[in-house]
């Protein structure tokens, strides 16, 4: 079995290469990433040691170049994480998300028609369903909920689904989808909430907490999201969606604050800003079709998944560092600069 990763020099990406090479030893993998600010080699170290990896430097959106890959390797499974992915970077510049997150999509889904890949994988959101009310703490998002999306990544990341499903009904390609909640773990740019907490804290920096820290999200450790999707190319229905989350809905000042205790810092940091424009306010994934269907439960309880990623943030600062001194700096002085 060949699998091809897109965008697993990212967060999730990587992490889903080292739990793959784990499981399936005799798989071979081949990470296809564009490197850009959000993607790095020095996550990939361990995995470009093994024979059973290869990485390739090229861009999702790049049709020849995607063309010659995929008729020089002939994989049988593609598993799509490649994307532009932070909410606010997409408020600033929606362009590229269209760009990446839609084009690179179908040019993934056009050449695995064109090879006939066995299986397409694309890794999706929750928050292509947009949010819930606040006060309805009895409402989930299902797999029928409606497409109602607030910002332009959700928006791209919807488009792409739907693109994903239009080749499964038009062209019979087999494809599956997997629409997670927010992840957290070793790996995860400093961007994200809790890496971004982490790494301030650290410094003894204030923390930047939007409007007055009332959203919820619903937080999932990488590694069982890695196992759905896992689960979901290999038992999945083609031309279904698997909703992937593990009740764990926590407030984001929670979060917060959990990241504060761990690090034995002050909760004086804490600085409220201002609020995201759209921000989504509670994303709650009801994950009964995964559960039922491939028997999936999350493994990681949030209070140890927790101290395993600050503690895997205290004992990587070299990767840390090496990330702040890359556009890391300049976006956080003009995101950050005034708190
Ligand atoms: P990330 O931003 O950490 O990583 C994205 C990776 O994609 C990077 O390595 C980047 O270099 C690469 N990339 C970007 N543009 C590319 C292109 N044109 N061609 C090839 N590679 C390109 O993202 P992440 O948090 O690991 O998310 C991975 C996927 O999972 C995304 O599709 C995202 O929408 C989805 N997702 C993320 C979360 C979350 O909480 N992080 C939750 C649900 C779904
Ligand atoms: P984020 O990690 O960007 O994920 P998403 O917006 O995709 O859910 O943000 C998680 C939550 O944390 C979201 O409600 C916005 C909030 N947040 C802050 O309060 N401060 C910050 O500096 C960031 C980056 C996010």
């Amino acid at each position: 079995m060949k699998i091809l990763v897109t965008g697993g020099a990212g967060f999730i990406g990587c992490n889903f290469i080292y739990y793959m090479l784990e499981k399936h030893p005799e798989y071979d993998l081949v990470c296809l990433d564009a490197l850009t600010y959000a993607g790095n080699l020095k996550s990939l170290k361990k995995a470009l040691e093994s024979p059973k990896f290869k990485f390739v430097k090229g861009s999702i959106s790049d049709r020849a170049f995607v063309d010659r890959l995929f008729a020089d390797e002939a994989f049988d499974v593609v598993v799509n994480f490649a994307a532009e992915s932070h909410v606010d970077r997409s408020i600033e510049n929606p362009s590229v998300f269209l760009e990446t997150n839609i084009m690179g999509t179908a040019c993934l889904l056009d050449a695995s028609k064109k090879y006939g890949v066995k299986r397409f994988h694309q890794v999706s959101t929750d928050e292509v369903y947009g949010d819930l009310p606040l006060d309805r703490p009895d409402l989930f998002f299902t797999e029928s909920t409606p497409l109602h999306t607030s910002s332009p990544y959700s928006s791209s990341k919807a488009s792409a689904d739907l693109l994903t499903l239009a080749y499964y009904r038009t062209y019979g390609l087999p494809v599956t989808i997997s629409r997670c909640s927010n992840n957290y773990g070793p790996y995860q740019f400093p961007e994200k909430l809790i890496p971004l907490m982490i790494v301030r804290a650290q410094e003894d920096e204030n923390l930047p907490v939007y409007g007055q820290g009332l959203n919820v999200r619903d937080w999932l450790y990488v590694d069982d999201h890695c196992k759905a999707i896992d689960l979901i190319i290999h038992e999945g229905r083609v031309g279904e969606v698997y909703n992937v989350g593990g009740h764990n809905e926590k407030q984001n000042i929670e979060v917060v604050k959990t990241v504060l205790a761990h690090l034995n810092k002050p909760e004086s940091l804490i600085t409220y800003v201002k609020d995201r424009a759209g921000h989504d306010l509670r994303y709650a994934i009801d994950p009964a079709k995964i559960s039922s269907e491939l028997g999936w439960t999350p493994e990681t309880k949030f209070e140890d998944g927790m101290k395993r990623t600050v503690e895997w943030y205290l004992e990587n600062k070299e990767w840390i560092d090496d990330i702040k001194s890359g556009e890391y700096a300049e976006y956080s002085k003009r995101v950050y600069g005034d708190i």
